[in-house]
Parts: C-alpha cells; structure tokens; sequence
C-alpha cells in the first residue's frame, strides 16, 4: 500500500516537473475549451521532429497552433486517460473550423467559431456569442456554475446536472438568439460528463471541486493538488453512461425523439443529428442550417 502511493506520488512529481504550468503569452492562441487548454498552458515548444514531445509527452505545443487530431488523441490519453475514439471525433471536428480548406491541423482559437459545430450557447464558464464572441473564461458565467457546488468537497451527478441545468435555463432566459436544440444538449451533457470523469472518476463522477476550479478558472491540470489521470480510460462507452445519469438526475424534459447513451454520444461526435439521423455536413453548418 505505502509502495503504491510512494509511486503516485513520484509520477505525479514528476509530470508537474516537467510539464510545468505555464499561462498562455501574448501571441498564444486558446480555445473555449479548458481540456485543450490546460493541454497547452502545460506544453512547451514543439517541432514536428517530435524531438520537444519526446521529453514531454501528453501535451500540445504551447503557442495552440497547428495541432493535428494524432498530436491531440496521444495528448489527451497520455495526460487525463481520455480514450481515442471521443477525441479523433472531436479533434475531427475541430479541423473543420479551421479556415483553410483541406486542413489537416487546427489553431485553438478556431474551435470558438459560434455553432461550428461543438461551441455552443449555455456553457458553464463562458458568455453565449451574443453577449461576448471572445469566448473566454467569464468569472460571472463560472460563479453561476459554482454556486452548485457550494458546501461540497466532492461534485456529485446531481450538483453538476443542476449547475448545467440553470446556465441553459439562463441562457434561454436572457439571449434573444439563442440556440439549444438536441445536438447542444448532447454536447453540454458530454462537456459535463468530461470534467467529472477526467478529474474525479469515469464512473461515478466524482471530482474533488478544488480540482474543477484549478482546471477551470487557471486552465491548469491540478497535479499541485494531488490530481493524477484516473486509471480507467474515459471514453465513449463511460461518456454515454454518464450523460444519461446526468440527464436522469435533471428535471428538464429531453427533447422529443432523442434517446440519450452512448449511441447518441457517439453519433452527436460524428456529425450525425441525435434527432433526424441526418449527417451534418459542412456547407450546412457554415450557413448556420444544421
Ligand atoms: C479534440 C478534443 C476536443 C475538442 C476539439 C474540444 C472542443 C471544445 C469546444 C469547442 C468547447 C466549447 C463548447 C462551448 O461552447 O461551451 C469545449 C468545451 C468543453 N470541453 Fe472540450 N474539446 C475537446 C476535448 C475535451 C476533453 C478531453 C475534455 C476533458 C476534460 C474537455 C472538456 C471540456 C469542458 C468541460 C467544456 C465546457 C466548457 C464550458 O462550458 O465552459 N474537452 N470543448
């Protein structure tokens, strides 16, 4: 017993030693996203030699450039244990937003792009577009969203569906366009189902909140605090289960015709409309239909 929490300890040392945390400069570019984030502002200089990521696994290059979906499925496995199958179809996505065509790579600043299609209204730390397309962390937004864990050491299934629940109450309250159909739920209750899987447990959900607002509000993985990667990989499989219980534990009703699990999950990542089947191509989502 005292072995293995004398190697927790060395391994998590060690990753904060070298990958230290460092805030993004002036010519750096971040995203909505704090995973992709926190990947960056732990990252160092990277040269496509691979040399940088030899010494520094798990990590992209900290300027958020030219990241490419192979350099983010390595990142995210080797720093929080997300699976390959959630991020080459997210990181795919993210390649469509970039403005070149034929892109094979995306800058972080990309992803913010309102609708397209992963960003969306009522996320838990940031205004919707209407209010502020700059998309980065809002202290407002986010004490909205820690209300719900007020009193708590750990988050729980229910806290954290509340705290998802009432920024969508919020925003269809208060933005006069806003938009949140089945595809924005999915991807909401995913985003939620990430956070308490990666930094607390795929399963149970179950994340220290001291690591949430570290990971949140410093973009920071929270090895300073004791975080390690969980051992049980997060992915699809984990991801559907937990959406339902998120969805379960919420008063709100589901919108007609949409079946919450991992098919949907799957399917939401992969472009497909949870509701219609229809695939979702990118001439609609540039014209804002789909
Ligand atoms: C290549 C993979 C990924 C891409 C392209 C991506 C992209 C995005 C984008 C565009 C958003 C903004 C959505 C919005 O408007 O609120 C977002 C939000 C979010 N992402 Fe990621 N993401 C990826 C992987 C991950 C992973 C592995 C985690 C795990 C911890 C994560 C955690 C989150 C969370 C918690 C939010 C919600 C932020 C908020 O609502 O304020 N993401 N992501």
């Amino acid at each position: 017993m005292w072995f293995k929490t004398l190697l927790t300890f060395v391994a998590v040392q060690a990753a904060a030693q070298s990958n230290p945390f460092r805030p993004p400069g002036p010519n750096d570019v971040r995203s909505p996203c704090p995973g992709l984030n926190s990947l960056a502002n732990h990252g160092e200089k990277y040269t496509l030699l691979g040399d940088i990521k030899a010494k520094n696994p798990g990590f992209i290059p900290h300027n958020g450039r030219k990241i490419t979906v192979p350099m983010v499925v390595d990142a995210f496995k080797e720093a929080m244990n997300v699976g390959a199958d959630f991020v080459t179809a997210a990181g795919t996505i993210a390649l469509q937003a970039n403005p070149g065509l034929f892109s094979t790579s995306f800058d972080l600043n990309d992803v913010k792009k309102h609708n397209f299609p992963l960003e969306h209204d009522a996320s838990l730390s940031r205004q919707d577009a209407f209010f502020n397309r700059d998309q980065s962390f809002d202290n407002d937004v986010w004490s909205q969203t820690l209300s719900h864990f007020e009193g708590l050491d750990t988050a729980t299934i229910q806290a954290a569906s509340d705290a998802r629940w009432a920024r969508e109450n919020d925003s269809l309250a208060i933005n006069p366009s806003v938009v949140f159909g089945a595809r924005q739920l999915v991807v909401s209750l995913t985003e939620t189902a990430l956070y308490l899987s990666a930094l607390g447990d795929p399963v149970s959900g179950a994340a220290p909140v001291p690591f949430i607002k570290s990971f949140f509000e410093q973009e920071k993985l929270p090895f300073d605090l004791g975080w390690t990667k969980p051992d049980q990989e997060t992915n699809l499989a984990t991801l559907g289960a937990m959406v339902s219980l998120l969805q379960l534990a919420n008063p709100g009703a589901v919108p007609e015709g949409l079946n919450l699990g991992t098919g949907t999950v799957r399917d939401v990542f992969n472009l497909i409309d949870p509701v219609t089947g229809k695939l979702t191509t990118v001439t609609c989502a540039l014209l804002g239909l789909c």
